[in-house]
């Protein structure tokens, strides 16, 4: 497995596996490697020829200062991970590799980006589209996977692959949930004991609503969890909102496209966020 500090680095492995005729499956990541990400790289190298995988605390998006400096950070842990299920590359830059000069790219999502995450943390998936979009290019993946509990981040991704007619697959890959039901996530690390161990009420709340959903209209599904996380004190309710799974525009009835229900709590200090879908 080859480490890259360097643009430089990724790009001459690209050229050679593109010389081999090799397919490329590339997984972006922020490091802080967890049993979810490594289900998704798995599946990537299962998928592909090569396995690239990205280790970037992207600052541009973090619109929180705080957020950034105490994002958790162990790339030794995370090279031994990636050895370990085979990955080719690990592409760990500096922010100063990535940002040697100040970056200008500006997207548009329209509405997709005023929703859910987009007004909370603005700024966010400006960040998250120039970086992605910056991988893309230098990986020159076939394919890219991206996990289900940034359901918001998947459309966005998908839209940034359709304007820029960028030639990827974007692999959609379902929720990996510890034995309790708590969705994995970098940001887990930094529960307290006591914290960790209330922290799977989101997934119940969650699972409990969607089997209130046969007999309740998303405006009752919508009052439940809000209430039923207003009377933990534990947990501090910064949205829930049922959207259309595409457009990801909130809804009162049931869409053909299908409805996912998605909520972002703070614990602890720490914001965490899942899916249910209805
Ligand atoms: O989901 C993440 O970890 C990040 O947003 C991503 C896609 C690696 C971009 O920095």
């Amino acid at each position: 497995m080859q480490v890259c500090r360097k643009i430089d680095e990724l790009l001459s492995c690209v050229e050679q596996f593109k010389q081999q005729n090799k397919t490329i499956g590339l997984l972006p990541t922020m490091g802080a490697l967890h049993e979810g990400h490594l289900s998704l790289a798995k599946r990537a190298k299962k998928e592909n020829d090569v396995l690239i995988c990205s280790v970037f605390v992207n600052p541009i998006q973090f619109n929180n200062k705080e957020d950034l400096e105490k994002y958790p950070r162990d790339l030794d842990s995370d090279i031994k991970m990636l050895e370990e299920i085979d990955c080719d590359v690990v592409f760990a830059p500096s922010a100063e590799e990535v940002y040697a000069e100040e970056p200008t790219e500006t997207y548009s999502f329209g509405a997709l980006e005023q929703v859910l995450e987009g007004p909370q943390r603005p700024g966010h998936f400006n960040g998250v589209a120039t970086i992605v979009h910056r991988l893309f290019k230098w990986s020159k993946a076939d394919r890219a996977y991206f996990g289900e509990k940034d359901y918001q981040q998947i459309a966005i991704v998908k839209d940034l692959v359709r304007q820029y007619q960028i030639p990827i697959e974007i692999v959609e890959c379902p929720i990996f949930r510890d034995p309790d039901g708590l969705a994995t996530s970098s940001r887990n690390r930094r529960l307290s004991p006591e914290a960790r161990k209330i922290a799977p009420k989101i997934h119940e709340i969650l699972t409990k609503s969607a089997e209130l959903s046969h007999n309740m209209s998303y405006s009752q599904i919508k009052s439940y969890v809000e209430c039923e996380f207003k009377m933990r004190k534990a947990f501090d309710l910064e949205y829930f909102e049922i959207v259309d799974a595409k457009t990801l525009q909130p809804i009162r009835r049931p869409s053909e496209n299908g409805a996912v229900g998605c909520v972002a709590v703070w614990l602890d200090g720490v914001r965490l966020i899942d899916i249910q879908k209805y």
